[in-house]
């Protein structure tokens, strides 16, 4: 795993520091890092998320699922500022970061990415070798400790090293499907965010590959906080300790239906159209 004594770059954002806390929970008990409060977001005139309300418990994987549409990806992309890139696209309403409203005119949008890193659908390794594509990240961050050591550690965490030791310095874009999405997963780990968003990360991969991703997920959460947008039902329940059900209403506006525990949400919907979704009738 990454080392805890690794210099994190120089934050912006104050935060205060909160004690871990550890051991099954209910959600209300635990202890969120992230809160959102009345979130709404537009693409120009569309509403396309209404009054969003969710705490995301610290180091928990939390599943966003939902039928193909609902808005899981235009979410979470306003978890960490990624969505005002789209022109027109607007958001209204809170999301505290370990208290912090990230839509405070104070804060940095680059500094929320780097603190909230996002892994996508596609694998997207830069056309550079497996090395430099984790070093990048670094080197731009002005990563001043040893830099191989830095990579090395990075793409350990990422359940990866074994795999690429011998080929760092060979282009990236020749390693499989499941080794390029585990190098993105390396190069966000790599600068140290506290939250890891993850928008649908094995659907390209192989059942093999996507078991790789799992475990290293639930490797993941002793450091990290996980959101993953999935459209698998049974990856939901695998690998997510709590899970938001998201559902359009009649204007095509997503809204959360649910959210709780992955066991009760699975075996005990408390939404009628959760029932539906998982089983197959809606989506
Ligand atoms: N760049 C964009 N401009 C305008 N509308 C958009 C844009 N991106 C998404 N939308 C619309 O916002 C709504 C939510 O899209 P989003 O991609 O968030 O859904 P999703 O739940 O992730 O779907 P999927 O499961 O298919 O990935 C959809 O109606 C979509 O057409
Ligand atoms: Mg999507």
């Amino acid at each position: 795993m990454v080392s805890q004594d690794t210099p994190r770059p120089s934050n912006p954002i104050q935060v205060p520091v909160h004690h871990i806390t550890t051991g099954p929970q209910q959600p209300s008990a635990e202890e969120p890092i992230v809160e959102v409060e009345g979130l709404n977001a537009w693409y120009g005139h569309f509403h396309t998320l209404k009054d969003i309300n969710l705490r995301i418990p610290r180091r928990r994987i939390t599943a966003i699922i939902g039928p193909s549409g609902c808005g899981k990806s235009t979410f979470i992309r306003c978890l960490n500022r990624m969505h005002e890139l789209v022109p027109g696209a607007r958001v209204e309403g809170k999301v505290l970061f370990e208290g912090q409203d990230i839509y405070d005119p104070q804060v940095d949008p680059v500094e929320v990415r780097t603190r909230i890193g996002m892994v996508f659908q596609k694998p997207n390794p830069f056309p550079k070798s497996v090395f430099e594509n984790v070093a990048f990240g670094l080197r731009i961050h002005g990563y001043r400790g040893n830099l191989r050591e830095a990579v090395e550690r990075s793409l350990k965490a990422a359940a990866l090293w074994d795999e690429v030791k011998d080929k760092l310095h060979q282009n990236a874009l020749r390693l499989s499907g499941g080794q390029q999405q585990r190098l993105c997963i390396a190069r966000t780990i790599a600068i140290e965010p506290e939250v890891i968003l993850m928008d649908e990360p094995c659907s390209a991969l192989d059942p093999i590959a996507t078991l790789k991703i799992e475990d290293l997920m639930r490797e993941l959460t002793q450091r990290y906080t996980i959101v993953i947008v999935t459209h698998n039902m049974q990856q939901a329940a695998r690998v997510s300790d709590y899970t938001a059900v998201m559902m359009m209403d009649e204007d095509r506006g997503g809204r959360i239906v649910e959210f709780g525990p992955t066991r009760e949400v699975f075996t005990n919907p408390k939404d009628p159209r959760t029932e539906a979704y998982i089983t197959g009738r809606i989506g």
